[in-house]
C-alpha cells in the first residue's frame, strides 16, 4: 500500500523542534459487511471520508528516552475521565510498535489537545496513533517508509490506514486497512452529534448477522467522483446501523428524533455511536448545529468535507 511523500495529515514544525501534527476524524459514508472472517474480524467495503475535526498531536524531544502522553492544557474533563494515557492509549502502542520497527532510543513528549469524542465511530483514537507515526517519524528524522508506517498501522487498528493515508476519501476493504482513493468531487458539509453513551466496536460486530445478499458502494462511488452530493446522500448506507440501535437505545431515539424534527435523513458512523445529517452549504450546516442543540440539549459538531 503506497500513499507517496504527501502521506498523512500536515505537520508544522516551530523552532523549539517541535512537531505539531492534526489528527483528523473520518465519517463512513458507506459501510457493508461482506463476511465474517476465520480469524474474528469481518470483511468489509466502507467509504470513508476524512473531515476538519481534528484533535492535535504536539511532539517535542525528551532526554530520558520515555515516551509520555498527556493531555492539552485545554483539553476538556470529560476526555480527561474517559480516554487513558497509560500504555492501552494507541498513541502509545503507536509509538512502541514503531519503536519495536525502528530500534529508536530517544524520548518524546506527546501533547494531545482532544476534542473528538472516543467510541463514537469517528476514528478519533485511530487519527492519534496515525498522527503520532508520522510525528515521530519527522521528530526523531526515523529513515522509515510509507509503507512500514502502513504495516504498522495495519497491525493496531483497521481505520488507521486510511487516517495515514492523509486521503480525503477512500474505499477502504479487507478489515478496513486496504485503501483505495476515490476522487471526490464537490465539497461536503455534516452535522454530527452523539449520546452520552459510547459503542463498544467489538459488541456491534458481534451481535451482526453477515447479510445474504451485500450492497455494493459501486453506484455511491460513481456519484461521490461525479460530484452529485443529493443523489448520493440516497445511497449513503451502514450495516451496522441495526445492531448498534439495539445496544444504545439512547442512539436509537435520537436518530428518530433528529429525522422526525428536522426531517433530515440521518446515518451512524462506522460503529457508532455518532450520528449525522448533510447539510447543502456551511451556513445550512451551522444552523442546523445551532437547532440540533437545541432540541437535543447537547453538543454538536460540523464538519467539513
Ligand atoms: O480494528 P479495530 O480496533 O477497530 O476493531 C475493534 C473490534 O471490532 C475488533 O476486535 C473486532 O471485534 C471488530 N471488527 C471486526 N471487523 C472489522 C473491524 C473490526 O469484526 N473489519
Amino acid at each position: 500500500m503506497t500513499c507517496g511523500s504527501a502521506c498523512g495529515p500536515p505537520l508544522s514544525e516551530d523552532s523549539r523542534r517541535q512537531i505539531v501534527v492534526s489528527s483528523p476524524s473520518k465519517l463512513n459514508l458507506f459501510l457493508e459487511v461482506l463476511a465474517r472472517r476465520d480469524d474474528g474480524f469481518h470483511e468489509l467495503e466502507t467509504i470513508m471520508v476524512r473531515t476538519s475535526f481534528c484533535d492535535t498531536l504536539r511532539l517535542s524531544p525528551r532526554d530520558d528516552g520515555r515516551l509520555v502522553l498527556r493531555f492539552s492544557d485545554a483539553t476538556a474533563d470529560t476526555f480527561r475521565n474517559s480516554v487513558p494515557l497509560d500504555q492501552t492509549n494507541l498513541i502509545l502502542r503507536a509509538a512502541e510498535a514503531l519503536r519495536n520497527r525502528t530500534g529508536f532510543s530517544e524520548g518524546a513528549d506527546l501533547v494531545l489537545h482532544k476534542v473528538i469524542p472516543p467510541q463514537a465511530g469517528l476514528g478519533g483514537g485511530s487519527g492519534n496513533a496515525a498522527a503520532a507515526l508520522l510525528g515521530l517519524r519527522r521528530l526523531l528524522g526515523l529513515s522509515v517508509t510509507d509503507e512500514e508506517l502502513h504495516e504498522i498501522a495495519a497491525g493496531l487498528g483497521s481505520d488507521l490506514n486510511f487516517l495515514l493515508s492523509g486521503e480525503r476519501a477512500a474505499v477502504c476493504r479487507g478489515r478496513g486497512e486496504i485503501v483505495s482513493p476515490l476522487k471526490l468531487r464537490g465539497r461536503y458539509f455534516f452535522v454530527a452529534t452523539r449520546p452520552d453513551q459510547g459503542n463498544e466496536t467489538n459488541r456491534i460486530f458481534s451481535s451482526l448477522r453477515v447479510p445474504p445478499e451485500p450492497v455494493s458502494c459501486a453506484p455511491l462511488v460513481q456519484l461521490l467522483e461525479r460530484g452529485e452530493a443529493a443523489g448520493a446522500d440516497q445511497l449513503f448506507f451502514n450495516r451496522l446501523t441495526d445492531a448498534a440501535s439495539l445496544h444504545n437505545a439512547a442512539m436509537r431515539s435520537m436518530m428518530q428524533e433528529i429525522q422526525r424534527c428536522s426531517r433530515q435523513r440521518v446515518w451512524m458512523s462506522g460503529s457508532g455511536s455518532t450520528v449525522f445529517v448533510r447539510c447543502q452549504s456551511y451556513t445550512a450546516a451551522n444552523q442546523m448545529r445551532r437547532f440540533l442543540q437545541q432540541l437535543l440539549r447537547r453538543d454538536a459538531w460540523v464538519l467539513q468535507v
